[in-house]
């Protein structure tokens, strides 16, 4: 049975509905464990509800970056990880980080890649006038926002939108796709070639909401 890790940095919706998606359609999986970079993290109390172990690894008690990752490095191994899955985390992390889990970790970016990387894209999104934006999971590599896309959907922004308003379409987005994602990502259906992702046998990897 494959083992999931996640990390989070606040709500964590989008590992919730991963977690419920794995457990509405009995996913042979493992939740090995959830640890956020602070522990006021909601995501937390969620995971301890399920009963999934919940760490925080605080990186203000980190004096570097590199010391910070290296101790995700050693929890995530110690908990053993098939996969990491990112959700909504909020540190950029370091080349060796991404190098140690690369291949197996994976990333939801609330905007429609290479649209909008980094942060704050709803504002951006908005005041571009773009009529589409969405949400997008992709493999990380060592660039932000840059890694193969494995799947993206996207919603329409509507005449007064607000940036809440508008955050809270593609949210919905986002917890449609990311647990497609993984589950392909689980039942190996998913190969990367150069910077594409080729999903076997073939289906949809964009979804209009
Ligand atoms: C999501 O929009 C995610 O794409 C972004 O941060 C938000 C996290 O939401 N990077 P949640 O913690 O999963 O509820």
């Amino acid at each position: 049975m494959s083992s999931i890790v996640t990390l989070i940095s606040g709500r964590g919706s989008n590992f919730e509905a991963i977690v419920k998606t794995a457990q509405k359609e009995r996913w042979p999986v493992k939740f090995a464990g959830v640890i956020a970079n602070h522990s006021a993290s909601k995501g937390l109390d969620f995971a301890r509800s399920q009963g999934i172990p919940a760490f925080a690894i605080e990186h203000k008690e980190h004096a570097t970056r590199e010391s910070f990752d290296a101790a995700l490095i050693r929890k995530i191994d110690e908990l053993g990880a098939d996969l990491v899955v990112l959700a909504g985390f909020m540190r950029i992390l370091t080349p060796s980080f991404i190098r140690h889990f690369e291949g197996r970790l994976l990333n939801i970016h609330p905007a429609l890649l290479p649209a909008f990387p980094g942060l704050h894209t709803h504002e951006r999104a908005l005041e571009a006038g773009v009529k589409e934006h969405g949400a997008t999971v992709h493999f990380v590599n060592e660039g932000v926002d840059e890694g193969p896309i494995i799947c993206q959907a996207s919603v329409p922004v509507l005449a007064g939108d607000t940036t809440d308003s508008l955050a809270s379409r593609v949210l919905t987005a986002e917890h449609q796709i990311y647990p497609r994602a993984v589950k392909w990502f689980l039942d190996g259906r998913l190969r990367i070639e150069g910077n594409q992702v080729k999903i076997q046998p073939p289906e949809p990897q964009f979804f209009k909401l």
